[in-house]
């Protein structure tokens, strides 16, 4: 644990108290060299960054980010193939035992191609269902041309299981398996899974910003990259439509741990892929019912432990009410009815955050299981983003464990508060349990 300043939230946002009729369409900056304090600019130039080539740069990351956006969406696509029961009889198909036995036989499974047929033949259906609609969408963007679809979807297939193939049985073996699976991710499609399991690290930490700062009051934050919960690599849970959850568990922490009031909160969910957006902002006005699912399974050797159990219990009282248990055997899940007007809290903005930022100052930025996917020099470039975005004294919550998330936020003005971890579940025979960690800075 870092020490702490004393009363460093009582000034934030103050000059915020109208953040609420805020909107999240305001002016986006690209990032400048001249943006940069001179350590970050240390710390890039020695990943080979420096100022006349800056701009060359921050342009190629932006192309090749959107690449990887694509590239993210057509990996669920996959995985939804191989998985879904709901446009096919045929046995669902568990990815990491399919990217074994593409990379075996060196060429696609009967088993894949008969699905790939039969989501094809759905997706000209005319079935209406949420998550078939949101790939019909995917698919018709990718591929117009319906005669190549079929190839093109086998060919996402094969890039999809090199990447899972390299992860679950080249990069696990490394003898440093963790840096070998974070070089794999700095280069694969930008996922948008999302999971439970990071609202609960989240909820610890608010807690420990109430008691070291009783009288902090939130009222403008930024989720950066919230996600959408739409057809995870493994264990694929297909009640209700593909849903953006994590503004509004964030949202139920800061009301339940008393940190914020409902009337002032205000949070602003940007990510850089247009169907999170497009999620979150067609949500407001609406009243949807959350689907909330633990992305951990319960088997006979994995146990919850009784502090996540108790955070999934709370999880929602303070912005609706449990409607329905939903099913999935072995997982956490529920149904939230979100009380009238939550939706309308929040509002969304496409934005990479590597490259850009939103012209306006928050109290708290939440960011969790994003940096993973950046390099060490865009990590750093994200940081500064951040830390140009966050109102003197704010609050960053993240949970990247590389140490250059410290050394580099430092160098962006940022300074380190308080770090814990958390375990989700126990794993009888495991190498380790199921645990996340998170840390808390503040913008000096
Ligand atoms: C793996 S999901 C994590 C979702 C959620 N934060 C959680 O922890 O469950 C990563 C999310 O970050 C978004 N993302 C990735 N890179 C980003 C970037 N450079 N700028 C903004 N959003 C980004 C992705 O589109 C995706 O929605």
């Amino acid at each position: 644990m870092f020490s702490v300043a004393k009363n460093f939230c009582i000034a934030v946002s103050l000059v915020f108290a109208i953040g609420a009729t805020l909107s999240a369409d305001s002016v986006i900056r690209e990032i400048r060299w001249d943006d940069l304090a001179r350590p970050l600019q240390q710390i890039l130039e020695a990943h080979g960054l420096s100022g006349p080539t800056f701009t060359a740069y921050i342009g190629s990351v932006r192309e090749r980010n959107q690449k990887r956006v694509r590239e993210g969406e057509l990996d669920h696509l996959v995985y939804y193939t191989l998985q879904s029961a709901s446009f096919t009889s045929l046995p669902a198909i568990e990815p990491a035992l399919s990217a074994k036995a593409f990379i075996d036989r060196r060429s696609i499974p009967p088993d894949v191609a008969a699905r790939v047929d039969a989501l094809l033949k759905a997706i000209d259906g005319g079935d209406p269902s949420p998550r078939l609609s949101y790939f019909r969408e995917i698919a018709a963007r990718a591929y117009p041309d319906r005669a190549t679809r079929r190839s093109s979807i086998l060919g996402e297939y094969a890039r999809a299981m090199r990447f899972l193939y390299d992860k679950e049985f080249v990069a696990a073996a490394d003898a440093d398996a963790a840096a070998a699976t974070g070089l794999l991710y700095q280069q694969r499609g930008l996922s948008t899974d999302t999971s439970v399991e990071a609202g609960y690290l989240v909820d610890l930490e608010l807690a420990t910003l109430r008691e070291l700062e009783p009288r902090c009051r939130i009222r403008e934050v930024l989720i950066v990259g919230p996600g959408l919960d739409v057809a995870p690599r493994t264990g694929l849970v297909e009640s209700g439509e593909p849903q953006s959850y994590q503004p509004f568990a964030v949202i139920d922490s800061l009301l339940g741990r008393g940190l914020a009031d409902r009337a002032t909160l205000h949070v602003t969910a940007a990510d850089i892929n247009a169907h999170v957006v497009d999620w979150v902002r067609g949500s407001r006005g609406t009243r949807p019912h959350l689907m909330l699912v633990s992305g951990v399974r319960e088997t006979d050797r994995v146990r919850f432990t009784d502090d996540y159990r108790s955070y999934f219990e709370r999880l929602g009282r303070s912005i609706g009410v449990e409607a329905a248990r939903t099913a999935a055997p072995g997982h956490l899940a529920k149904t939230i009815d979100l009380s009238a007007g939550i939706t309308d809290a929040v509002d969304a903005a496409t934005l990479d955050a590597v490259v850009d930022r939103l012209d306006r100052k928050f109290d708290l930025v939440v960011v969790t299981n994003v940096f993973p996917y950046l390099t060490d020099a865009d990590l750093s470039l994200a940081l500064a983003n951040i830390a140009l975005m966050l109102a003197p004294d704010g609050i960053l919550l993240h949970n990247e464990p590389r140490p250059l998330a410290a050394a580099a936020g430092r160098a962006a003005g940022l300074s380190p508060i308080h770090s814990r971890s958390a375990i989700v579940a126990t794993v009888e025979g495991g190498r380790s349990p199921l645990y996340d960690a998170i840390w808390m800075f503040r913008a000096r």
